[in-house]
């Protein structure tokens, strides 16, 4: 194991949940409907793009280009402004020692968030100096669950998929690991039974169970 990929979202800062809200608070405004608890795991880890087509299936409408792109705009406004009070403190239980554990025995860090947002939250967690990567989602052709943003991360740390870890906590992240070649350690639910290893939560996670769980699924 010479590398571990994070993703961002539900894996070092507890912003999944807000990133729903936001899209919950659009739907209200813009539809007058409720958007279910059970459509939250199908925007989880998938583009900005991509979660918004979900919810206009899931309300079974279509909108021009125009509109399309307008409420993405206003999801990703609405979004932003819930970061403003992001601090270190927010970063989920354990991954802050996790970071500096993996730092100290020399591995290379990087980061494969489907979030156009990484940079910004990664900055307010005071984390923008811990990776040795960012792969910007701006610049791969698939999303999540296509292995494009792991790849890209990988090559970015200039190693080889099969050396590498990737941490999600959505089922089509793990996809995109899995699809990556690369060992995945989900984090959730038995929706991420297709992981290499499962944890419940972060607090679960460590240096030697993540070594483990790589020499066990290499
Ligand atoms: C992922 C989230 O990390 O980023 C998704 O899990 C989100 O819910 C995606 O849609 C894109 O984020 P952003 O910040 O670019 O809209
Ligand atoms: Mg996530």
């Amino acid at each position: 194991m010479k590398g571990v990929l994070f993703d961002l979202d539900g894996v070092i800062a507890d912003t999944a949940v807000f990133h729903f809200a936001a899209w919950r608070k659009l739907v209200r405004d813009h539809f007058r409907a409720e958007l279910p608890d059970e459509l939250e795991e199908k925007t989880k880890g998938v583009s900005r793009e991509d979660s918004l087509k979900v919810i206009l299936d899931y309300l079974q409408l279509s909108v021009s280009d125009e509109e399309f792109a307008a409420l993405a705009a206003e999801k990703n406004e609405a979004y932003v402004e819930t970061l403003e009070d992001l601090k270190p403190a927010h970063i989920l239980p354990g991954i802050a020692d996790l970071i500096s554990d993996f730092k100290q025995a020399g591995l290379k860090l990087g980061l494969a968030s489907a979030s156009k947002n990484g940079p910004i939250i990664l900055d307010k967690l005071g984390l923008a100096d811990a990776f040795d990567a960012i792969a910007d989602p701006a610049k791969v052709a698939q999303g999540k669950p296509a292995p494009d943003i792991f790849l890209a991360a990988a090559a970015a740390l200039n190693l080889q998929p099969a050396d590498c870890v990737g941490l999600e906590d959505s089922v089509a992240g793990v996809t995109a690991i899995n699809a990556a070649g690369m060992v995945s350690i989900g984090i959730g639910g038995a929706e991420l039974a297709h992981a290499s290893e499962r944890f419940e939560s972060t607090s679960d996670l460590s240096y030697p169970a993540i070594e483990a769980a790589w020499q066990a699924n290499r």
